[in-house]
C-alpha cells in the first residue's frame, strides 16, 4: 500500500458517492460500497499523515443538489455505522458496554426502514419544517412536499415545540400500484419504494407529491432528554402527541435478549408493509448516549445492522423461452450463478417480452438482480452492457414451432397450439378435465402427469380409451381408483355438452361464456368442423361473428384452431370415440332479465358458473366482453381496468354482485 493507492481509492469511493448521491444510479451494492468505505477509514487510521483533505470521510454526506431552500440545523442530522453479521453486532455491545464502565444498558431494536430520512419541526404544535438530510448539517426545506405525505400531522395534539426524526417510505403495495399504473399507461417504470419516495419528495411541484401515496415513521426526537429518560419512552410521547411510530420497536436489556430479537427478524423481515434493509439498535438511556458519544459521522450509540443483500450484479449468459402450461411463453434469465442472501441463484424472471425491451438485456451484459422474500429472483437492471445485441422476442414456439400470438390488450406471448403443443401437453389434459369444462372426477394434476409420463395419454382424445388393466400399472393406483377413474370418464363423456367440450378445448378467448352461444349456433363438434371445412377464412370469420358477443379476434382463434393440423388429428380421435355431444336449443326463459345482456367479471363470492347459470334461469344473457349491446357489468373484486373502462366508453352500468342478486330476487 502506498499513498498513491490510498489516493485512488479516495478517487473511487468518491466517484461512488456522486453516482449514488447525485445521479441516484450506483454501480456497486450497499455492501460493496461499505467495504470500500471501511477500508479507506483504516488506511487513514494506519497513515494520518496521508489523508487528503478532499477524502469522503472529511464529510458527512454531500451537498444538497436541487433547487430547495437550504437550512441549517443545529444538531446534525448523522448517519449509522453498519454492522453486517452477529459478529459485528458484539463488537458494538463490547464497545458499548466497555465505555459504559461495565454497565449493560437497555437497547432499542427497531426496524431499519428503506426509505427517505426526514426532519420535521413543531412551533408550538405547528409543523413549521419539514428538511431532508442533506450534508447532515445543511438540509433542504421540503415543507411544501412533506405537508403532502400522509400520516405527517400539520398539528399536534398539544401546543408543543419539538424536532423530530424519521423517514419517509412507500409501502410495497402502494409501490406495485404506482408501477402497475404506470405500465398500462405506458411510462417508465419506477425501479424501488425507496427512490420513488426520495424521488417524490424531491419534486418540485406539490401536486404531483400528493399523488404518490406517502407515509411516515418517526423513530428520533431531537433532544429527546428535555422529555423523557429514554429514547423509547421520547417515542411514546411523541405518539401521544399524535406523530407516527413504529410499534414494532423492541427493548432488549441485553446480549441474550438483542440477539434473539435480531434472530426473530430474519423471518419477520416479508411480512412487513414497507422494505426493510436491516435493523437499528440503539442505546436506549440518554445520560449513557451522552456519555458515549459520536464521531464525525455516527452517533457510538447506535448502529445498523444490515440483512444479508438481496441485491447483486451477474453475468446474464443467455434467455431461455419457457412455455407454461397454458401456451404463455416466457423469459428466463440464464445467469452467471451468484449468491443472494443464502441461496445460489441462475435463473431470473423476466416477466414478459416488453420488459426485456424495457430492459435492454442482451448476452454478457452485467445486470443487478434481485431476491425479495419468496419471490423467484428479477433482473432490475442493465448495470454494463457486454457484446450481446438486445435480445429479440421468438416468433415460433421452440416445442411445437407454431407461429406464435399476442393477445389482444395482453404483454404475454402465446403459443396457440393448444392441442398439438408437447410443451403444454399437461396444462390442455388437466384443464380439459377441470371441474368447469368436462369434471372428469379424479383426473388430477398428478394423475395427468402419470398417465403422460407412463405414454398412456398422448392427448385428450386418450383419455377415453383408458382401461382398467392399464391404470392398475401405475405406480401406487389401486383397483378401486381405477374403476372409479374409468367410470368417471364414461359419466362425464355422457354428460358433456358441446357448450362445455368446446370450453374445455381450450380455444385462446373461447370461455365457457362465448362457447354457449357458438355452441347454440352449430349444435356439436362435427358441425362446427363441417362449417368451417365448407368456407375459407373470410367466409367462416364472417359467420361466426354474426353471433353475439363473437367478436373478429375471437373468430380467427376458431377459425385457426380448427384447421390447425395437430388439433384436427385431436379432434378426429375424439368424434372417433363418440365425444361429440347435441346441444339442444335453450328456450328464452320469461323472467326480470329478459332481454338483458349482462357481463361478470372478477372474483365473486360464488363460483362464476352459477352466476351464470342464475342470470339464464332469470331468462339474462351472459356475454364475454362489454359492448355497446352490453346492460350490465357484474363487477367483483379485482375487477380489470379494461372492463370498466368499456362499460364507461359504451354508458354500461356497473353493478355489484349483491345489486345484481337484488336484481334477481
Ligand atoms: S436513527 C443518529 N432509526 O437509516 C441516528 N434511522 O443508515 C440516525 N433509518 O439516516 C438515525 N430506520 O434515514 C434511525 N429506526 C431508525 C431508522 C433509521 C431507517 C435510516 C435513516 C438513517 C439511515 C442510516
Amino acid at each position: 500500500m502506498t499513498r498513491d493507492d490510498y489516493l485512488a481509492l479516495v478517487d473511487e469511493v468518491t466517484e461512488h458517492d456522486r453516482r449514488y448521491y447525485v445521479d441516484a444510479t450506483p454501480t456497486i451494492s450497499d455492501v460493496e460500497y461499505d467495504r470500500l468505505a471501511k477500508q479507506l477509514v483504516a488506511i487513514e487510521v494506519a497513515h494520518p499523515d496521508w489523508v487528503a483533505a478532499w477524502s469522503p470521510t472529511r464529510r458527512v454526506g454531500h451537498e444538497p443538489v436541487s433547487d430547495f431552500p437550504k437550512v441549517t440545523r443545529p444538531v446534525a442530522m448523522l448517519s449509522l455505522d453498519n454492522s453486517y453479521d452477529e459478529a459485528d453486532l458484539r463488537a458494538f455491545y463490547d464497545r458499548v458496554v466497555k465505555s459504559l464502565d461495565g454497565d449493560v444498558p437497555v437497547f432499542s431494536v427497531e426496524p431499519k426502514i428503506d426509505g427517505f430520512g426526514i426532519e420535521l419541526v413543531y412551533k408550538e404544535g405547528l409543523l413549521t419544517l419539514g428538511a431532508t438530510r442533506g450534508d447532515g448539517r445543511i438540509g433542504e426545506d421540503v415543507t411544501a412536499n412533506v405537508k403532502m405525505v400522509r400520516g405527517v400531522p400539520l398539528k399536534l395534539s398539544e401546543p408543543r415545540t419539538i424536532t423530530v426524526r424519521g423517514e419517509i417510505y412507500m409501502t410495497k403495495a402502494e409501490f406495485a400500484a404506482i408501477n402497475k399504473a404506470r405500465e398500462e399507461a405506458g411510462e417508465e417504470l419506477f425501479k424501488n419504494p425507496r427512490n420513488t419516495a426520495a424521488g417524490s419528495i424531491k419534486q418540485q411541484d406539490p401536486r404531483e407529491v400528493a399523488k404518490r401515496p406517502m407515509r411516515t415513521i418517526l423513530y428520533e426526537v431531537v433532544d429527546g432528554e428535555r422529555y423523557a429518560s429514554g429514547h423509547l419512552a421520547s417515542l411514546e410521547l411523541i405518539k401521544r402527541l399524535g406523530l407516527p411510530t413504529n410499534a414494532k420497536n423492541t427493548g432488549a436489556k441485553d446480549w441474550d435478549e438483542l440477539i434473539a430479537c435480531v434472530h426473530g427478524w430474519q423471518d419477520q423481515r416479508d411480512a412487513l408493509a414497507y422494505e426493510v434493509d436491516g435493523l437499528v439498535v440503539k442505546v436506549d438511556d440518554f445520560a449513557m448516549r451522552g456519555a458515549l458519544g459520536t464521531t464525525a459521522k455516527f452517533p457510538r450509540w447506535a448502529i445498523a445492522y444490515k440483512f444479508p443483500a438481496r441485491q447483486v450484479t451477474t453475468v446474464l449468459r443467455d434467455i431461455e423461452v419457457n412455455i407454461g402450461r397454458t401456451g404463455t411463453v416466457t423469459p428466463v434469465a440464464l445467469l452467471d450463478p451468484v449468491d443472494i442472501s443464502g441461496t445460489t441463484v441462475s435463473r431470473a424472471s423476466v416477466h414478459n417480452w416488453d420488459q426485456v425491451a424495457r430492459l435492454g438485456i442482451g448476452k454478457g451484459d452485467r445486470v443487478l438482480i434481485q431476491k425479495a422474500g419468496e419471490i423467484i429472483p428479477e433482473i432490475l437492471e442493465v448495470r454494463e452492457k457486454g457484446p450481446g445485441p438486445a435480445f429479440e422476442p421468438p416468433t415460433e414456439c421452440p416445442a411445437c414451432k407454431s407461429p406464435l400470438e399476442r393477445e389482444e390488450g395482453r404483454v404475454a406471448l402465446m403459443c396457440p397450439n393448444r392441442l398439438g403443443c408437447p410443451a403444454q401437453l399437461l396444462g390442455a389434459i388437466e384443464f380439459f378435465a377441470s371441474r368447469h369444462q368436462l369434471n372428469i372426477d379424479g383426473l388430477g394434476e398428478k394423475l395427468v402427469r402419470q398417465l403422460v409420463d407412463e405414454g398412456l395419454v398422448k392427448d385428450v382424445a386418450d383419455v377415453f380409451d383408458l382401461t382398467v388393466p392399464q391404470l392398475l400399472g401405475l405406480e401406487r393406483f389401486g383397483k378401486t381408483s381405477a374403476q372409479n377413474l374409468v367410470k368417471a370418464i364414461a359419466t362425464a363423456k355422457e354428460a358433456a355438452t358441446f357448450s362445455r367440450l368446446l370450453s374445455a378445448l381450450g380455444i385462446t378467448n373461447v370461455g365457457n361464456v362465448l362457447a354457449k352461444p357458438i355452441a347454440q349456433k352449430y349444435r356439436r363438434l362435427s358441425a362446427l368442423r363441417a362449417a368451417c371445412r365448407a368456407k375459407d377464412t373470410d367466409g367462416f370469420v364472417a359467420e361466426l361473428q354474426e353471433i353475439e358477443g363473437v367478436g373478429e379476434i375471437v373468430a380467427l382463434h376458431v377459425d385457426t384452431f380448427l384447421r390447425d393440423e395437430h388439433v384436427c388429428v385431436v379432434l378426429d380421435k375424439l368424434e372417433q370415440r363418440g365425444v361429440d355431444p347435441v346441444d339442444h336449443v335453450i328456450e328464452i326463459k320469461e323472467g326480470p332479465l329478459t332481454g338483458k345482456t349482462l357481463v361478470v367479471t372478477g372474483t365473486l363470492t360464488q363460483p362464476r358458473a352459477d352466476v351464470q347459470k342464475k342470470i339464464e334461469l332469470a331468462g339474462g344473457k351472459v356475454a364475454g366482453s362489454v359492448s355497446k349491446k352490453t346492460d350490465y357489468l357484474v363487477a367483483g373484486a379485482d375487477t380489470g381496468k379494461t372492463k370498466l373502462d368499456a362499460a364507461q366508453k359504451h354508458g354500461v352500468k356497473v353493478i355489484s354482485e349483491d345489486e345484481l342478486m337484488a336484481l334477481l330476487g
